[in-house]
């Protein structure tokens, strides 16, 4: 197993080097060799190394440079190389991390990582907390958490009898509610559409002065971090508001809560800390290799009430915590490795570096776009950008001038009734000098004209 274990960390190494010298986008010659991974099923095995040397020829090329210092797409940030390695070694551990009786190993490294992500993040201590895929199944544990609460205090045992006959629960979110709350709300029977929504200002901001009158169980969900502006809604007003009326209050932060982590964000996130469930990504600003979503709930017993199963198989009788107790999923890879990883290298300084400088590669953005004539439509507090070049059709030509330019990537969006190419930086990798190329090829391509 060496030479191949080897060819693959060789060829690996060798991706990740050669991303600087190719376009962000993959070329359409390499997207056009992709059937070579299809055909039939083989009748039996091969050589291991040949199916290695056929994923790096073929799929290498044709993948989008996420893990680059120039991919804005999205807010996707490369991993931190100590959490690629992590992530090798704990692959080879192959560790189910569901008990800790079973794998202690793993259980230590993520219960040590919640502990530090609950200091840096600034909540509470005495959070429950489970490691998920994203901010997707994140909200959605965290707010079947809140779903148990809300119901066991008018007496109904939702994990026992489900929502059938069960009291109402009114859910408030803001209209620029991410759309994967709005479904983590649906896959626990309180509805996608089946909500009060709140409206917003022109950052996307939830208008606090127009939260709706509250009785009975309730849930109030706010956002740090609008994936569009990067703005946060008045979390303080909000949860003083929903406590008096005796409402639980979930925040979505994916990637805004980490603002809490940087002195000169943490303004951004007054008040986040009073909520009682929140709702982030380490795939995103913490760069740890896909996937890997925190849920974090102040009352413990909430979210183990919501999520724990016990069998008589299973040897879940142990004085520490059991990661299972707290997820969605029984079997799991164990996410909380490359998170300790990552915090144990950066340290309380590193992580505040890291989301700093992205926002000052944003704020450096949105400046040199101003300066070439073109027009900011958000307000940079964090680390998004949206830039207008003109009429919708004039800004979707300029962003697929931009794709196919290959210097950096960025992709559209809609902003308030206007098309907008948004720019998120959110790589420990990238540099000043990414930024000022970006923006060369940025203002290169929407001149170039149509
Ligand atoms: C505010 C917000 N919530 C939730 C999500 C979903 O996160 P994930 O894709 O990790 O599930 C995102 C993704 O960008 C987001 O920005």
């Amino acid at each position: 197993m060496r030479p191949l274990l080897e060819d693959g960390a060789q060829r690996a190494i060798q991706y990740l080097e050669g991303l600087d010298a190719r376009g962000v986008a993959p070329s359409s010659a390499a997207i056009s060799r992709l059937p070579l991974l299809d055909g039939e099923l083989p009748g039996g095995p091969c050589d291991a190394g040949e199916v290695l040397a056929l994923l790096d020829d073929v799929a290498s090329p044709a993948s989008m440079a996420m893990a680059g210092r120039r991919f804005f797409g999205f807010v996707i940030g490369g991993s931190l190389p100590v959490t690629v390695a992590a992530n090798w070694l704990a692959t080879a551990w192959d560790q189910n991390a569901a008990i800790h009786r079973v794998t202690p190993a793993v259980s230590q490294l993520e219960q040590t990582a919640l502990r530090w992500l609950l200091d840096l993040l600034a909540l509470p201590p005495e959070c429950g907390a489970a490691f998920v895929t994203g901010a997707t199944v994140a909200n959605f544990t965290a707010l079947a958490a809140a779903r148990h609460t809300v119901l066991t205090r008018v007496g109904w045992d939702v994990e026992g009898d489900g929502l059938f006959g069960a009291p109402p629960i009114t859910v408030v979110v803001s209209d620029e509610a991410h759309p994967s709350l709005t479904k983590s709300l649906g896959l626990l029977g309180l509805g996608r559409s089946r909500v009060v929504k709140v409206p917003v200002d022109g950052e996307g901001r939830m208008r606090a002065d127009l939260l709706p009158a509250m009785a009975g169980p309730t849930i109030v969900c706010v956002q740090a971090g609008n994936v569009n502006t990067g703005s946060f809604d008045p979390i303080a007003e909000i949860v003083a508001a929903a406590h008096d009326a005796g409402a639980w209050v979930h925040v979505d932060g994916a990637f805004g809560l980490w603002a809490a982590a940087v002195p000169s964000r943490a303004h951004l996130a007054v008040g986040v800390e009073q909520a009682d469930s929140w709702a982030t990504d380490a795939h995103k600003w913490l760069n740890v290799p896909y996937d890997s979503g925190l849920a974090f709930v102040r009352d413990a017993d909430a979210l183990e009430a919501a999520m724990a199963i016990t069998a008589a198989y299973l040897p879940t009788t142990t004085p520490f915590r059991n990661p299972s107790d707290f997820t969605p999923e029984l079997s799991r890879r164990a996410r909380g490795v490359e998170v300790w990883a990552a915090l144990r290298q950066l340290g309380r300084a590193g992580v505040a570096d890291l989301i700093e400088g992205c926002c000052r590669h944003a704020t450096a953005f949105a400046e040199g776009l101003e300066a070439a004539g073109f027009e900011i439509l958000n307000d940079v507090v964090l680390n998004q950008v949206l830039v207008s070049f003109g009429d919708a059709a004039t800004t979707r030509r300029v962003i697929a001038a931009v794709q196919e330019d290959g210097t950096c990537w960025c992709g559209p969006t809609e902003w308030q009734g206007r098309v907008a190419m948004r720019i998120s930086v959110s790589s420990w990798a990238t540099t000043a000098e990414d930024v000022q190329r970006s923006l060369a090829a940025i203002v290169r391509a929407a001149r170039a004209g149509g």
